[in-house]
């Protein structure tokens, strides 16, 4: 395997009683990639993120990260060590403001002035310098996916897992979206899953497809499209029956 691999997952899997919902995983993420994950619902992609940030433990088969094995450490000590994760449930602090909430993600040990200097530099990348000083609980729903993304800019982990960052955005809110994405990507290697093709034909690099707990294929988004079992994977959903 390639020498600049940051994140490899071997023979990864975890059990919930019977339910096997992440089973003999192999996946190798490059440092500085972009890549891409889909798949039907219930196929296994967060708990395959949480397998990744130390949230659940595997059952079978390991993660390791700049080539050590995440088995022993729990989720604050795999986020220091550099992985970072945005949820699909939201996160954010809503009685704080939009500069308090991404300066919470700035290194502990930056200085004031620092920490200041990388919110601005964030609120300016999010495009939300205008709302700094707004309380969260006032945010639309696509701005606060930006400030959940802002707090990823904050704190450049080395990887960044990002679950669903434009569930229920419009249109030109999730070009928006794979905008802040590539500006993530200046400083961290991303996983993306998300469920619009479009989305995915949008960032256009290499995606990686489960279904049922397993890799079912990888590569080119037209490449992963065209496949017979990614389409039956995705049977009656028109945006891949497109693609
Ligand atoms: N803590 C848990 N206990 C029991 N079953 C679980 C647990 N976490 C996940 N599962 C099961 O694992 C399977 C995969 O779920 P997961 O949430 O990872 O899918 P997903 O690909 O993220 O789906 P979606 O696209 O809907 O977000 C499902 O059958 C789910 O019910
Ligand atoms: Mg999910």
């Amino acid at each position: 395997m390639s020498e600049d691999v940051i994140l490899k997952a071997e023979g990864l899997g975890v059990s919930f009683g019977g339910v096997h919902a992440v089973k003999a995983v192999d996946f190798a993420l490059r440092a500085g990639e972009l890549r891409c994950l889909i798949g039907p619902n219930g196929a296994g992609k967060t708990t395959f993120f949480r397998l990744l940030s130390g949230q659940y433990k595997p059952t079978r088969g390991t993660v390791t990260f700049r080539g050590k094995e995440l088995k022993s450490l729990l989720p604050y000590q795999v986020a220091r060590l550099g992985i970072g994760i945005k949820t699909q449930v939201p996160s954010l602090f809503e009685g704080m403001t939009v500069a308090e909430n991404l300066a919470l993600s700035v290194d502990r040990k930056a200085r004031h002035a620092e920490t200041r200097a990388r919110v601005d530099e964030v609120l300016e990348r999010i495009g939300l310098a205008d709302l700094r000083d707004r309380s969260c609980a006032e945010l639309a729903h696509g701005q606060r996916q930006w400030v959940e993304l802002g707090q990823i800019l904050a704190s450049r982990p080395a990887v960044a897992l990002l679950d669903e960052p434009a569930a229920g955005m419009t249109h030109s809110e999730s070009v928006k979206t794979v905008e802040i994405i590539r500006e993530i990507t200046q400083h961290s290697a991303v996983i993306v899953v998300e469920h619009d093709m479009d989305f995915i034909r949008m960032i256009g690099e290499r995606v990686t497809v489960f279904e049922q707990g397993e890799v079912i294929a990888e590569g080119s988004f037209q490449k992963v499209a065209k496949d017979p079992q990614v389409r039956a994977a995705y049977l009656g959903r028109k945006e891949t029956a497109d693609a």
